[in-house]
């Protein structure tokens, strides 16, 4: 059994620098994952379920349990010492660390609860995150592929943590009675196509006419293409890409007619999970470029997503070419 404490002091890269700055953040990531397990599990028994009665810079409703992911890891990082700014999905504008110490040189864009629409029906959900260094200037609104870490949570059946920092994707499962994190996989690759297309079809008739047949292929039996891919969709993005990186296949969200760049966040959805799956050996597209290439404008911004196995990928960035 390998804990994530002995997992980070094995690798160089985590303990280069100043006291492994690195790997105290990785540490209270995980803290942050174990606190919002729990809070989690006893939700329906402390009152913390449904809506906060707020909605967020996306305009989206809050849950209560969205505020309370949020303030975890905005409690955990304050005290981490490496960190100098939280961006978050529930707050407005960054979040600069206030301890006068702070001495921090990593920016941390975060989506504290992945999926909480899944909140009230005990669902899968899980938390995004992704790590950069700011430069001397102050700058953290890097492109993806300058990424430190990134990686996320899920909340399961099991709670897991799954990072990448340039050496393989490494997952990791939370031991509850122990309250520690173990390696449960490592060098994970993601199957070059699957047979499993995850999209949400009820947002069909909003998308243009070359994403309607890009998804309709992957429905079809075709002796091109083989017979149709399953459906899953679980509503929790971190979820459906999870079952992508160990099985195969692909997830759509994409941009619609009305609202060209969809619904997913560049800093804190597509970007972290591109990063992890690329290092598995797959893609993650926007349909004319690459996620990881894209120099973001602002900390908030949206961008239509399709991510999954290389050829799976490939094959929808075909179907949309003028
Ligand atoms: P969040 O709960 O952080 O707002 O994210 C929800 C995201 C993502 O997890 C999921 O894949 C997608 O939105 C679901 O949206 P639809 O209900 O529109 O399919
Ligand atoms: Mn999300
Ligand atoms: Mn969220």
């Amino acid at each position: 059994m390998i804990s994530l404490t002995r997992h980070l002091l094995e690798r160089p890269r985590f303990q280069a620098g100043q006291a492994g700055e690195l790997s105290v953040l990785m540490t209270h990531i995980a803290r942050c994952g174990k606190l919002i397990a729990r809070d989690l599990n006893r939700a329906g028994l402390l009152g913390t379920l449904g809506a906060a009665g707020t909605t967020n810079v996306h305009g989206e409703q809050v849950q209560k349990l969205d505020e309370r992911a949020n303030q975890t890891f905005v409690d955990v990082l304050e005290e981490s010492d490496t960190v100098r700014v939280v961006i978050s999905e529930e707050m407005e504008t960054p979040w600069a660390v206030t301890r006068a110490q702070a001495s921090g040189t990593y920016a941390v864009f975060l989506d504290p609860l992945d999926g909480s629409s899944n909140v009230d029906v005990n669902a899968p959900l899980g938390s995004i995150f992704s790590v950069h260094r700011m430069d001397a200037s102050g700058n953290f609104m890097k492109r993806g592929r300058e990424q430190v870490i990134g990686g996320y949570l899920l909340y399961g059946p099991g709670t897991i943590l799954v990072y990448a920092c340039g050496d393989g994707v490494h997952q990791f499962t939370l031991d509850p009675a122990v309250g520690e994190f173990f390696l449960s996989g490592s060098g994970m690759r993601i199957p070059p196509r699957g047979k499993v297309c995850s999209v949400n079809t009820g947002n069909r008739s909003k998308w243009d006419e070359r994403m309607k047949n890009a998804v309709e292929s992957f429905q079809t039996d075709d002796p091109g293409t083989g017979p149709p891919y399953a459906a899953r969709y679980s509503g929790c993005l971190a979820a459906d890409v999870h079952r992508i990186l160990w099985k195969g296949g692909l997830y759509l969200y994409p941009g619609e007619v009305k609202k060209p760049a969809g619904k997913l966040r560049l800093m804190y959805e597509a970007a972290p999970l591109s990063f992890v799956v690329e290092q598995a050996g797959g893609l993650g597209s926007a349909g004319d470029e690459r996620i990881l290439s894209i120099q973001p404008a602002a900390p908030h911004q949206c961008v239509p997503l399709i991510i999954g196995s290389c050829e799976d990928v490939e094959r929808v960035e075909r179907c949309l070419k003028p």
